[in-house]
């Protein structure tokens, strides 16, 4: 058994990546070790490489979301054992030398933040799924205060109407299916490009409009559409749950407002069922890729230029 793995690492912000052989990690006692198979892209890794929004030293190791097969795992992990086909969320947390982070041969997580890979799913669209799914939940559960069934099954909302902002981005696309599990009977609108309409429709949002009680905004429309608040149901609850995209919204008095980052999820009641509670509802078909995977090339080079393609925008799609 090789004693290394392979890092892609970046240099500095806006700079060259470079493979980098460092000694083979060995897991913590609640952690395991992934054997990288796919990674998906997503924008805060282009906005890393150019701006280095949330890099605190170079280089650095990006990538959030991963699938492969697990090499090795800490001694009290019992959800999972060498050979077990998974995806995670990567890179959140940083540790020494960016073990965690999803662009690398061996990428080692907390094994919460894991998921056990329905055998119907390629790596590369498991892959897709960590980051989109986590975030979603959270922006539900900790945004709106709407408790999903399944972490949550004690909960209760009063919430009758959602606006999802940005439904046809993989953020979005995962909140509508998730809304419609909590809220079987709740109005839930999307805002999308007018080709998308009738996918968001096939996950479960609505095509009438109404008042609203909640806002889910997953791509900061917000900033550039300020009379969106105007929407809300005047003796609703007014909640706004905001993704944390870089970009700052001006939210009015009154309105009971969230910064959205995906790990909360995992401090939140029941937040440790998340990701099991994902692959139970891909294999009972209750959840299913929010937006088409296109793969963009195979090898680490190929994520440089999935980067470059990603940073000029993608519409309905994932790499
Ligand atoms: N805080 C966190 O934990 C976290 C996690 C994941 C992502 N994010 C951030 O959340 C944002 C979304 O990420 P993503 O991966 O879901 O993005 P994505 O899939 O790349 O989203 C692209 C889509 O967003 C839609 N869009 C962009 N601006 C819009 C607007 N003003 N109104 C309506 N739709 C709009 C476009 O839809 P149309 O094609 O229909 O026009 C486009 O297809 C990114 O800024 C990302 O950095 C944050």
């Amino acid at each position: 058994m090789s004693k290394t793995s392979l890092q892609y690492q970046l240099s500095q912000k806006g700079g060259h990546f470079a493979i980098v052989s460092i000694p083979r990690p060995t897991p913590g006692p609640n952690e395991i070790c992934i054997r990288m198979k796919a990674v998906a892209l997503n924008p805060v890794d282009w906005k890393n490489r150019a701006m280095g929004i949330t890099i605190q030293s170079w280089p650095t190791v990006l990538g959030h979301d991963g699938a492969g097969v697990v090499d090795s795992v800490g001694d009290s992990v019992k959800d999972f054992k060498v050979g077990d086909e998974v995806f995670a969320l990567c890179g959140t947390d940083k540790g020494e030398g960016d073990r965690a982070a999803a662009f690398q041969e061996i990428a080692m997580v907390p094994s919460h933040y894991a998921a056990k890979k329905p055998a119907f799913l390629t790596f590369e669209e498991a892959s897709s799924l960590g980051v989109c799914y986590l975030t979603a939940a959270c922006a539900i559960t900790v945004g709106l205060h709407i408790p999903l069934p399944y972490i949550d099954p004690t909960g209760g909302s009063s919430v009758k109407s959602i606006l999802v902002l940005g439904g046809s981005s993989t953020v979005g696309g995962a909140a509508i299916q998730l809304l419609r599990l909590a809220l079987p009977s709740a109005t839930i609108l999307a805002t999308s490009s007018t080709k998308h309409h009738a996918h968001l429709i096939s996950l479960g949002s609505d095509s009438k409009r109404a008042g609203f009680d909640a806002i889910l905004d997953a791509v900061t429309a917000a900033a550039s559409q300020p009379d969106i608040f105007s929407a809300f149901n005047p003796t609703g609850p007014k909640t706004y749950s905001q993704v944390v995209t870089g970009v700052n919204v001006e939210v009015p008095q009154g309105v009971d407002s969230t910064l959205i980052y995906a790990p909360q999820i995992f401090g939140e009641k029941g937040g440790m069922n998340a990701m099991p509670g994902l692959t139970d509802l891909l294999q009972s078909g209750k959840f299913k890729l929010p937006v088409k995977v296109e793969v963009v090339g195979k090898g680490f080079d190929a994520i440089e230029h999935g980067l470059d393609k990603l940073m000029k925008g993608v519409s309905g799609a994932n790499f």
